[in-house]
């Protein structure tokens, strides 16, 4: 009854989803054209914004005839990249990477995103620490002063298991807020990871030192990796909603 869920979400209303969709498109092509060149080894990250930007990899790879090499954070990104035809590679044989672009739930002014809205985060979070650049798309909706502004479903957690409760239950002793263990779409049972594990959701009640509080919560047993990627984004990309594209 479990079900793996990874990478894919739904987006808000039509209207809404629509120029959301645009503003996805222009960040990641906006990105793409800036930072990846020619013998690149380029990380590829998960989820729908992501996806424009392999589409636009693609073109340019055909048009420009770069030698390209991508290494997935994800099973998505791995069928993303195959399904373009792009080199795929993975960190046994490519450990450094030149630039990863991936996508956010949330970042904040100083650059910590809320990552892990499709469940990828753990491998998410290890391609962007071997990458020299760590570029981030995003459409205006993720847009945040403070982190829990914009993306309400809170932190996302991947544990073991086996420790889902104990791990649910320190989390709220020690920071407050609300933990769940995430179910699938179906209700059938809980989403199951890329590498076989369980994601917990943390709603958190108020903004945090989010550098300690990852540490903490990455202390607990059976903690595999947590959402909160604090001092390791290098620039994001958002599309806005009047066409034109932001960065900070
Ligand atoms: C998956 C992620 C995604 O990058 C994040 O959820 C953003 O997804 P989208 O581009 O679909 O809004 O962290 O684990």
């Amino acid at each position: 009854t479990h079900v793996f869920v990874c990478g894919s979400r739904s987006s808000g209303s039509r209207s809404s989803s629509v120029m959301a969709e645009e503003a996805k498109k222009l960040a990641a092509y906006a990105a793409v054209d800036n930072h990846v060149r020619n013998s690149h080894v380029l990380g590829v990250g998960s989820g729908s914004t992501v996806v424009y930007a392999v589409e636009r990899l693609a073109q340019r790879v055909r048009q420009e005839k770069l030698n390209i090499v991508c290494v997935p954070t994800s099973f998505q990104a791995r069928q993303l990249i195959l399904k373009h035809s792009l080199t795929l590679s993975d960190l046994d044989r490519h450990p450094e990477l030149d630039v990863a672009i991936d996508g956010a739930d949330e970042v904040d002014a100083m650059l910590t995103l809320i990552k892990g809205g499709g469940g990828c985060l753990t491998q998410e979070k290890i391609v962007a620490g071997c990458a020299k650049h760590f570029i981030v798309i995003a459409d205006y909706r993720k847009d945040s002063k403070s982190l829990g502004q914009q993306w309400k479903k809170g932190v996302p957690i991947e544990v073991i298991p086996m420790a889902y409760v104990p791990i649910s239950r320190s989390i709220m002793q020690r920071f407050g807020g609300e933990v769940s263990l995430r179910m699938a779409v179906s209700k059938a049972g809980p989403v199951v990871t890329d590498n076989s594990n369980f994601i917990l959701d943390w709603k958190f009640e108020q903004a945090q030192n989010w550098k300690e509080v990852n540490f903490a919560i990455k202390m607990i047993p059976g903690v595999v990796e947590t959402g909160l990627f604090v001092g390791m984004a290098e620039k994001v990309y958002f599309g806005m909603e009047d066409g034109t594209v932001k960065t900070r």
